[in-house]
Formats: structure tokens, C-alpha cells, sequence
């Protein structure tokens, strides 16, 4: 086991004063990039892409997000599932210009899987695999902890020291400590309903305010998200049911929405009938008879 290194820079400008070693796939994508930091090898998840990323709206709100990164805050954006919130998170990276890392929270994630974790090589050796966070604190980018409320607390505790003036994490498995490259930023999304069954720790909720809701669209908001998103290419008269049908729905999320419309339109290419009936159909299959669940 290595020794705990204290000197630890960041990686500046998104590239190692060490050997990298970025692997592409034949198809252009990367995989794990190699760096070797301290005689340590890290093995680096490469960010997701974000080159799709349309955020329609909210322009409020993805002001207060950027304001609070300007002024070194992570934030938390909560609502329920479908409403945008991973989309909103990665259309801020594209807009800042960084490299986005997701963390998917869940429960049974361990503190060493948001820091470092081993495994063994084909050769035999043990190699250590670093975080998309820790990626994220050593390439400048942003780090979104996706639905942060189902990691247990344990888990949760390895981000105090990174949300904090000391903005580093350590790895006691590979003995490193790695402080963030000065354009690191970081959010959090949380459910409504996963926060009420089990609420954050209240040192990482402090650490995560401004606590930001992400309100349900408006019916006008959704028809230009599903526009978008490829609707505006579609039948005007399955557009006008789409409408129809939507100012009389409650609850539904952007993700409904499209699914819905999606759904209506194969069915309308397969079958033709009544783009209003293809839309009741494709709505009932989609969101249940009573179009009671507000997220799908
Ligand atoms: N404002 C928006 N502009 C463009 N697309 C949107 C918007 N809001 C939602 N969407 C679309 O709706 C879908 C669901 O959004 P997203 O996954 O971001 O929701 P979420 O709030 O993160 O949901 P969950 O809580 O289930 O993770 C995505 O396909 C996304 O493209
Ligand atoms: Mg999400």
C-alpha cells in the first residue's frame, strides 16, 4: 500500500504533467485515459458527451446555477423525475465549457467508488480505477452527482472535503490526495420523493445550497422541448392533437411529453387512424389510464 501524498496538483488545462495515455476506440471513442500521478497510475473515466444537450427555458434558473458557481458554490437542483434535471446540468457544463463527469447515486455505492477503486489487470496487477469525480477534480470539470439522496452517508461523507475551502479528496487505497484544478464545479440532483424517504446529512445538505427547484414546464414550454427534439418535422395535425391533449393533462414531465408524442407518432406511421387517437393511445400506454403518474 502506498503512503498518503500530500503534494498532489491538480491537472492544469486538462492534461497531466505526467504520462497520459488517452486509448480510442476505432470508432473515435475514448476510453480510460492513463495518468500517472505521485508513481501512482490512475486509471480516468472519460466525461460524457454533452454535444446534444438542448435545455430549453428556465433562463431564471440556469442564471441562479451560474451565479452560484461564479461565486464557488455547488448547488442542488430538485424536482420530480423527467422534468430536467440531468439535461439542465449537462447543458451548463456545454455552456461553461467543461467536461462533464456523472456520478449516479445509489444504494449501495461505497466511498472508495467516488474515490478510487482496484482491480486486477489481465496481467495480474492491481490497477486503480479513479472516480468520474475524482476525473472531474483533476481535468476542471463538472461534477454531477446525479440523484444524490440515494447514496448512503457513508458514501456521502468523502465529499466534505471536497466541498469545502480544501476542495481535495483523498484515497486511502491509493495513497493520493488530489486537490481540484481551479475550474472544478459541482452539482447535485435530487427527487423530491427520494429526499423525504431519506434526507441528506445535514453537513452535505448545507454544503449543497443553494438548494434550486426545477418547476414542472408549462404546456407551451413542452411543446417547444418536443419541437426540439424532432417534433417539429411531424404531422401538423398529430402537432395539434399533441397540443390538445397536453393543455388538458396534468402532471406531465418533458419526458412524458415526448415519450407520448414519440410513441404517437410510430404508431400513426405503422397504422393509420386519427392522429387524436394515436395520441390517446400512445398517452395511456405511456403515463397509465389516468394519467396519474406525474413522471415517467
Ligand atoms: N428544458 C428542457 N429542454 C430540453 N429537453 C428537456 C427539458 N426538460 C426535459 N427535457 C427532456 O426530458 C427528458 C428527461 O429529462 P431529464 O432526464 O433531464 O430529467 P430528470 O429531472 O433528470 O429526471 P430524473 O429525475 O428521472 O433523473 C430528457 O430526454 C430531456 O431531453
Ligand atoms: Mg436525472
Amino acid at each position: 500500500m502506498n503512503t498518503l501524498r500530500n503534494r498532489s496538483p491538480y491537472l492544469a488545462n486538462g492534461r497531466s504533467p505526467h504520462d497520459t495515455d488517452p486509448a480510442l476506440t476505432a470508432s473515435g471513442e475514448s476510453l480510460y485515459e492513463r495518468v500517472t500521478l505521485h508513481g501512482v497510475t490512475l486509471h480516468l473515466p472519460p466525461p460524457n458527451s454533452t454535444a446534444d444537450t438542448a435545455f430549453i427555458g428556465q433562463e431564471s434558473l440556469v442564471t441562479a446555477c451560474e451565479a452560484a458557481w461564479a461565486t464557488g458554490l455547488a448547488f442542488a437542483l430538485e424536482s420530480p423525475p423527467g422534468n430536467g434535471k440531468t439535461t439542465l446540468a449537462a447543458h451548463l457544463a456545454q455552456r461553461a465549457g467543461q467536461p462533464l463527469y456523472t456520478i449516479q447515486g445509489h444504494e449501495e455505492l461505497t466511498p472508495e467508488d467516488l474515490v478510487v477503486t482496484a482491480r486486477i489487470s489481465g496481467s495480474g496487477d492491481v490497477e486503480y480505477v479513479g472516480s468520474p469525480l475524482l476525473a472531474a477534480m483533476m481535468r476542471g470539470g463538472v461534477a454531477l452527482f446525479d440523484e444524490i439522496a440515494k447514496a448512503p452517508a457513508r458514501a456521502l461523507a468523502t465529499l466534505v472535503p471536497v466541498l469545502d475551502d480544501r476542495r481535495s479528496i483523498s484515497s486511502v487505497l491509493a495513497g493520493i490526495t488530489v486537490r481540484a484544478h481551479p475550474s472544478f464545479k459541482f452539482c447535485a440532483t435530487l427527487n423530491p420523493s427520494d429526499s423525504a424517504r431519506q434526507p441528506l446529512p445535514d453537513y452535505i445538505d448545507e454544503r449543497l445550497r443553494p438548494l434550486l427547484q426545477l418547476p414542472r414546464p408549462d404546456a407551451e414550454s413542452i411543446v417547444r422541448i418536443v419541437l426540439n427534439a424532432g417534433g417539429a418535422r411531424a404531422d401538423v395535425n398529430l402537432l395539434k392533437a399533441f397540443r390538445e391533449w397536453l393543455s388538458a393533462a396534468t402532471e406531465v414531465s418533458p419526458r412524458a411529453a415526448l415519450k407520448v408524442f414519440r410513441y404517437a407518432t410510430a404508431l400513426l406511421l405503422n397504422e393509420p387512424s386519427l392522429p387524436a387517437n394515436a395520441i390517446a393511445q400512445a398517452s395511456v400506454a405511456v403515463m397509465g389510464s389516468q394519467h396519474g403518474r406525474a413522471g415517467v
